[in-house]
């Protein structure tokens, strides 16, 4: 086995899908939860459509060595985001590296000369971004890999794109010619799709929020059996004391927020360039929207049981808790609502016109966009423009398998581990977008949740006047308002090991974040007498007067290195023309190529969608003109120091 059987659970999906009677496995590699949420959607619609006997698994969960085994009567589904620079997910890495592996060899001693998964039939989908280099890296080749082993794809290697923000209707797209080829393969009939819930939801009359067997945001049972003892991860986050928290920006109309946060104590450690995973609370006014929306407001506080109907259903989050509570702090209720979804709640509409408006909805993607999507309505926002009946017939368990689970987000750890171990501090720039057409500001929903916890730690009013309902009320309240869960994520983006070797980082805005935590390490390495090289950063914002971040550290910093540290600077509003980063670094070419050619490391981080790319495409410039090499050799030596570690990103979209 790949990575020995946990106890009691059985990593043989094929004794599972035996045991269970299944005959379709949907494996999801997912990351943020996107691939995880269209696998459910797929085992339902494969249930309801064409009667197949689906479950969802985690990749991370079964010993793919055992696929040779597959058999020929049943399906198997892969979904597949691809994470970061090409990467796999973090619940993929195993499965990737052994199907995508060399030599690979299954528990039952076949190899790939063997065509040993010549009775596999599957289907495969990819969840990626085209704004990163390596787009959809995975599915790629993962499908590869799969057809090089003999196995027999059903329907197309499908493509979501992320960064073209198509990711549901490229979805969609794919997904009805797949279902016909697969009915035609397995002879299945389609049949009226009619709603058959996931879970049952029972409510407890006998139980009381106050009850202590009762969720209340806790993300885990650990938090109450063990007061919140550790180990700390993904599953299971810390709450951690905020211990300060202030604004950067010295404007009134956008927010960048500083944090530390305190993990003394917690066990977790980090690394100068790690990230940190915040984990959110949804915001009192979309709540309220919500549970008015469904019916649900006069019984917030009811206790609910949530059960899956069949054995290999798992309730995404834990019970029992409140209607409250779930929809509070583990459904993602503010994401743009999928055109898919209106639609499956059209059944269960309050009247025959709003009926009639869902269906239309559904069914027409230019009129979904006009009234829905150019709107950035959620759910809620998208049914209160429908009606404005409540959607009471609508069953808990169909918004449950609807709504993906809440999902924590990163922020690149902007302290240095050797200055502050027990302290991680947040560069964070508060979400708030007027979306062109749009009627409202779409709020970013953790960034808005710290700034109302910065604003609670200083006593200041939220403008927002549902904004203070953020913290949990209640006889548990473990996070006080000045608390926020959190873990590390560890990552690539590190320092060379030999700090006398120069460096070049590229961080507009809050790209800038890992390099506040590079410089620090750099400037404490140089005060306790270690070599330090050039440390060379570029930063850009709108104006120095306005959100240049740091902009008195950087001279602190400056007189504890030296002539080392440079700091070039990029105000893109203060001209007449934008002025960016990447025009800084052209202006310093025969400098940055000095570097480069002393063994300088590059790095880059914030936005990946124009950014990212444009620095990496001028490099590649500067290279070639400055070595009189063609402008391919230049690209190719920007891509030879990406693949050897001294070219490394860390950028977001
Ligand atoms: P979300 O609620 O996730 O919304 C994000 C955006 O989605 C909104 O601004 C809006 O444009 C859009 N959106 C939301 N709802 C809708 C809707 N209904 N309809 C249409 N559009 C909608 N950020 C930092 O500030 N600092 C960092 O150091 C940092 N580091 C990162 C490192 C990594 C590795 C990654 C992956 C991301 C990093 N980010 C960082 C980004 C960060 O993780 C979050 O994505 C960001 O803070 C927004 O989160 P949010 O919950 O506030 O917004
Ligand atoms: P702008 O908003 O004035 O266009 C941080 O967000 C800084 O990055 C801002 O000064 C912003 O400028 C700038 N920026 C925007 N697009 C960019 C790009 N493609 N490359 C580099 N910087 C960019």
């Amino acid at each position: 086995a790949l990575n020995g059987a946990k106890a009691g659970k059985s990593r043989n999906i094929i004794e599972k899908l035996e045991e269970t009677g299944k005959n379709c496995v949907i494996f999801y590699g997912s990351q943020t939860g996107t691939a995880e949420d269209y696998a459910s959607r797929l085992a339902k619609e494969g249930h309801q459509r064409f009667g197949l006997k689906t479950m969802v698994a985690d990749l991370e969960e079964y010993d793919l060595d055992l696929l040779d085994t597959f058999p020929e009567d049943k399906i198997a589904f892969f979904m597949l985001a691809t994470y970061g620079e090409g990467e796999p997910t973090d619940n993929a890495v195993e499965f990737y590296q052994f199907i995508t592996g060399e030599d690979v060899t299954f528990a039952s001693g076949a190899t790939a000369d063997d065509k040993p998964l010549s009775k596999l039939k599957y289907v495969t989908f990819g969840l990626g971004n085209n704004t990163y280099e390596h787009y959809n890296a995975m599915v790629r080749q993962v499908d590869a890999a799969l057809t090089k082993l003999g196995a027999k794809r059903i329907g197309s290697a499908g493509e979501g794109d992320d960064g073209a923000g198509t990711m549901e209707e490229d979805f969609i797209a794919w997904k009805e010619p797949m279902w016909t080829e697969l009915a035609a393969e397995f002879g299945l009939e389609e049949r009226e799709a009619e709603y058959e819930p996931v879970f049952s939801i029972t409510e407890q009359p006998d139980l009381t929020p106050e009850d202590p067997a009762v969720y209340l945001g806790e993300p885990n049972l650990n938090h109450l059996e063990h007061a919140g003892k550790g180990p700390y991860s993904a599953h299971n986050p810390y709450i951690a004391p905020i211990a300060e928290s202030r604004e950067l920006f010295t404007v009134k109309d956008r927010n960048c927020l500083h944090m530390e946060i305190d993990i003394s104590g917690s066990g977790l450690h980090y690394q100068t360039g790690d990230h940190i995973a915040v984990w959110p609370t949804n915001a009192g006014l979309e709540v309220d929207r919500f549970l008015k929306v469904f019916g649900l407001d006069s019984k917030r506080d009811t206790v609910i049981k949530i059960k899956g109907l069949d054995v290999t259903a798992k309730v995404p989050f834990p019970t029992p808790t409140t209607y409250d509570a779930a929809v509070r702090y583990y459904m993602e209720i503010c994401a743009p609502v999928s055109r898919q979804f209106v639609s499956t709640l059209a059944a269960f509409a309050p009247d025959e016109k709003a009926k009639a408006e869902m269906v239309r909805l559904g069914n027409d993607k230019d009129y979904f966009h006009d009234k829905i999507s150019s709107q950035c309505f959620n759910i809620a926002q998208a049914l209160e423009s429908v009606s404005s009946t409540p959607f009471s017939a609508v069953p808990f368990s169909c918004l449950i398998e609807g709504i993906n689970r809440i999902q924590s987000r990163y922020y690149s750890i902007s302290s240095s581990s050797l200055v502050q171990k027990d302290k991680i501090s947040i560069t964070a720039v508060v979400e708030s977008v007027r979306i062109p057409g749009a009627t409202h500001l779409v709020k970013g929903v953790t960034t808005n949740y710290l700034l109302a916890l910065k604003q609670k730690q200083h006593g200041e009013p939220n403008p927002d006047p549902h904004g203070l309902t953020y913290a949990i009320t209640g006889p548990r309240n473990k996070y006080d308002g000045i608390h926020v869960p959190v873990h590390v994520r560890h990552s690539n983006f590190k320092l060379p090991s030999d700090p006398s070797k120069p460096i070049i980082m590229i961080g507009p805005g809050t790209g800038v974040a890992p390099f506040r935590g590079f410089v620090q390490e750099r400037a404490a390495m140089a005060a306790r007498g270690d070599a330090v090289g050039p440390t060379v950063l570029f930063f850009g914002c709108r104006k120095s007067t306005e959100d240049f971040l740091y902009k008195d550290e950087w001279k602190a910093y400056e007189e504890q290195l030296g002539d080392s540290f440079k700091l070039f600077t990029a105000f893109s509003r203060e001209g007449p023309e934008k002025v960016y980063v990447q025009h800084r670094l052209r202006e310093n070419a025969d400098y940055i190529n000095k570097l480069l050619e002393q063994k300088a490391y590059f790095y880059v981080c914030g936005d990946a969608a124009h950014m990212a790319r444009e620095v990496n495409t001028v490099l590649g410039q500067i290279i070639a003109e400055k070595r009189g090499l063609t402008p391919e050799k230049g690209e190719e030596i920007v891509k030879h120091m990406r693949s050897s570690g001294t070219y490394q990103e860390d950028v977001w979209s």
